[in-house]
């Protein structure tokens, strides 16, 4: 029986992951800040499939409590599967944002997922098997059509999730980075966007079913509502095209004129 611990598996994204990988009957640890939705998910996953579901009660965005969870990973029973999903956004835009707004959302949405995975990582290697799925989002890929850090934010997981498939890939590790765009989830109402406003939004059993269609087929990037596939793969043909052409002595348009 493999077991799989999901952050912010109360709502959304991570409830509906928990719902279906408890269906293909993996025992879970669910983590987020509300207690009561991990008891009553709980209640609902223990009865329908039969599965072990351990709940975790913790703020990612608080060292100690982070640092709970990361032991969880570290030193308990083996977990087989990271979903590190956890993350929110913030209202208005990086002028608008306090200092302390921007350091809770870099702890929740890059220092939780970059921690918890270096914490399951070291025994997923000894015992040469794993995976580790990191939530982003399309939005990483466009910054500048979004306000504040979040897209930031995102495009490190991206990055982050790249480097890491590159590192322990061979290992025996599967690494998937999850690239949802609008999905139909409570992330919006705190947003103080109208979801219903948006276009083209997916719903989140869709997502997630994608999602779980990539980890399937072990991709290491999913965008679920990207048909074109051929447009992601030029993307990344000329991102790696670059390669030979950045290291050096300056470009020529960088010399001084004298
Ligand atoms: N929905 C979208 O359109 C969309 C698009 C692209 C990417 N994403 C990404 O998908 C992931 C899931 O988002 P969602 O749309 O499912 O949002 P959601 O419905 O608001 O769920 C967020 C989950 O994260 C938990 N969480 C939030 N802050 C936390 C904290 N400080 N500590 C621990 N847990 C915390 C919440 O639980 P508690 O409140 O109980 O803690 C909840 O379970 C996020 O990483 C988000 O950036 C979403």
């Amino acid at each position: 029986m493999s077991t799989a611990l999901i952050t912010g598996a109360s709502a959304g994204i991570g409830a509906t992951y928990a719902r279906r990988l408890a269906a293909r009957g993996y025992d879970l640890t669910i983590v987020a800040r509300t207690t009561s939705k991990l008891e009553q998910l709980a209640a609902e996953l223990t009865s329908a499939h039969g599965v072990k579901v351990e709940i975790l009660t913790a703020d990612l965005t608080d060292a100690a409590q982070l640092a709970k969870i990361a032991d969880r990973l570290r030193t308990g029973a083996p977990i087989d599967l990271l979903i590190n999903n956890a993350g929110d956004n913030l209202p208005g835009n990086f002028s608008t944002a306090t200092s302390a707004d921007l350091d809770w959302l870099i702890q929740l949405n890059i220092t939780a997922p970059t921690l918890l995975a270096s914490a399951a990582v070291a025994g997923m290697i000894e015992r040469g098997q794993g995976s580790i799925v990191n939530v982003g989002s399309a939005t990483g890929m466009m910054p500048e059509f979004f306000s504040g850090i979040y897209p930031a934010t995102k495009a490190y997981i991206l990055a982050f999730s790249q480097g890491l498939a590159a590192e322990v890939g061979p290992k025996g590790i599967y690494v998937q980075a999850v690239v949802p765009a609008a999905t139909r989830t409570a992330i919006w109402d705190r947003s103080g966007v109208d979801v219903d406003n948006l276009p083209n939004v997916m719903e989140v059993d869709d997502l997630v079913d994608a999602a779980l269609v990539g980890f399937d087929r072990k991709e290491a990037v999913t965008i679920p509502p990207l048909g074109d596939l051929s447009l992601w793969e030029t993307y990344e043909a000329a991102r790696h095209g670059m390669l030979p052409s950045i290291s050096g002595t300056p470009a020529e348009r960088y010399r001084k004129v004298a």
